[in-house]
């Protein structure tokens, strides 16, 4: 727990424009891909938060020459598919799932053991979901009672599966695909959700063949890397707490610049759209290997809505402020099939229904979701538990709370979103920081 709180003043309204940071899950994958290939990579809009350092540390610790020319630029001096070396110690992975748990599939494949370590949330979070379809591919992984610390061994000998993925996890799918870099024979994976596939998207940049027939993706083992230029677009994710800040309460057309649209990543616009929020996707482009689009929006009001089941994954880490959205909005929202939101960087809906029931919003627990009534947002103190997105969520619901809040332990918004207070400060919230 630590000390810093988000102080923010209730009402008011955001205009203009912004442009987020970038995007969480592709500049990990920058730093993972772009370490193991041959040549240089060169990424831009690089995501310079704490989980991103992680695995850039991680990498260097393994022998990856990596540069900070600027910000947002990172220069990776690739070492090639068998080029990494031992760690000399632990490698600390923090807060972040998607260092640790990649990183996972690619240390699977290594001459040498590595032991991966987190914070007190990741190491609370489950690994053998990663650590089991592994196993099957001959890797030697000791989990802690099937958490974190995560010892790997090295020398093993891989070999391809046909890997049915019963939690839709693009985590777990990508852990496998770098694992099957490294693995005899054609390593497939058949998802029945849609997951998000930057790691497919940027394989395929680096000169990987990966083929997609419906819902199974493959990739032969033995295939090597070559870097090249990488453009990381503004993080949805991060995106997400202004499109729901102006659809509560832009002045005018408010703008959110240069923001991945990767179609496995938009649930929250659909969702949003739904509710009746006003959003226009302008200006798509492709930026590299990912589509980007402006996104401009407008106040209305929203009405609370069940959220199609089959939107969960494409939006998975939004819902603390989806919760937000249904907490202002008129009438009920429902969300269901979501169980993976209680083993994110905090059980996110018990979390989400606590301190949203200390404002006065009727919300409801169900296991595998939350029942939201909208209503009128009170004022008070709530609690983040350390998670990024929930303080974020929280500072968002101001603009509609009858007076100011607090929001706790919000020092871990540095591990996704560096800048947010002064990104909303700039839109328009009245949100100080203290520590
Ligand atoms: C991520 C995948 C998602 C997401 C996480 C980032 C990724 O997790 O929640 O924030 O970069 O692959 P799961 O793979 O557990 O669904």
């Amino acid at each position: 727990m630590s000390g810093a709180v988000f102080r923010v003043a209730a009402g008011g309204c955001v205009r203009g424009e912004i442009e987020v940071p970038g995007d969480k899950s592709v500049s990990h994958r920058a730093l993972l891909l772009g370490g193991i290939a041959e040549g240089t990579t060169e990424v831009e809009g690089f995501l310079e938060s704490e989980d991103c350092l992680a695995t850039l540390n991680a990498m260097r610790a393994m022998g990856v020459a990596v540069e900070r020319p600027s910000p947002g630029r990172v220069v990776i001096d690739g070492v090639g598919l068998h080029g990494l070396q031992a760690p000399p110690g632990p490698l600390a992975m923090g807060n972040a799932g998607t260092a640790m748990r990649l990183s996972m599939g690619l240390l699977a494949g290594q001459a040498f053991d590595a032991t991966l370590s987190g914070d007190a949330s990741l190491s609370s979070r489950p690994m053998e979901r990663v650590a089991a379809p592994l196993r099957l591919m001959g890797a030697r992984i000791d989990t802690t009672d099937g958490h974190a610390p995560v010892r790997i061994h090295g020398r093993a000998q891989l070999t391809a599966i046909d890997y049915d993925l019963a939690v839709p996890s693009a985590q777990v799918k990508s852990a496998i695909l770098l694992a099957g870099l490294y693995a005899a024979g054609v390593t497939a994976v058949t998802e029945h959700a849609v997951t998000r596939d930057h790691t497919e998207r940027m394989l395929r940049a680096f000169g990987v063949a990966v083929d997609r027939t419906g819902e199974r993706v493959s990739i032969a083992g033995g295939q090597r890397l070559h870097g090249g230029p990488i453009r990381v677009p503004g993080d949805i994710s991060s995106a997400a707490f202004f499109l729901v800040a102006a659809a509560l309460a832009a002045e005018g057309t408010f703008v959110i610049r240069d923001v991945g649209v990767n179609p496995t990543r938009t649930g929250v616009i659909d969702i949003l759209t739904l509710m009746g929020a006003d959003i226009r996707v302008t200006n798509l482009r492709l930026a590299g290997d990912e589509p980007v689009a402006d996104l401009e929006l407008r106040a209305g009001e929203l009405k609370g809505i069940e959220v199609p089941r089959a939107l969960v994954p494409r939006a998975i880490d939004e819902f603390p402020v989806l919760f937000v959205a249904a907490a202002a909005a008129r009438g009920t929202t429902l969300v269901s099939g979501a169980a993976e939101l209680r083993v994110k960087e905090s059980d996110r809906i018990a979390v989400m229904a606590a301190g949203l029931r200390t404002l006065g919003i009727e919300a409801d627990q169900r296991p595998d979701g939350l029942r939201i009534v909208g209503g009128q947002l009170g004022s008070g103190a709530v609690d983040s538990h350390g998670d990024h997105r929930v303080a974020m969520a929280f500072a968002i619901a101001a603009l509609k709370a009858r007076g100011a809040l607090e929001i706790r332990d919000v020092a871990n918004v540095a591990t996704s979103f560096p800048g947010f207070a002064s990104i909303a400060r700039h839109a328009g919230l009245a949100i100080e920081e203290v520590r």
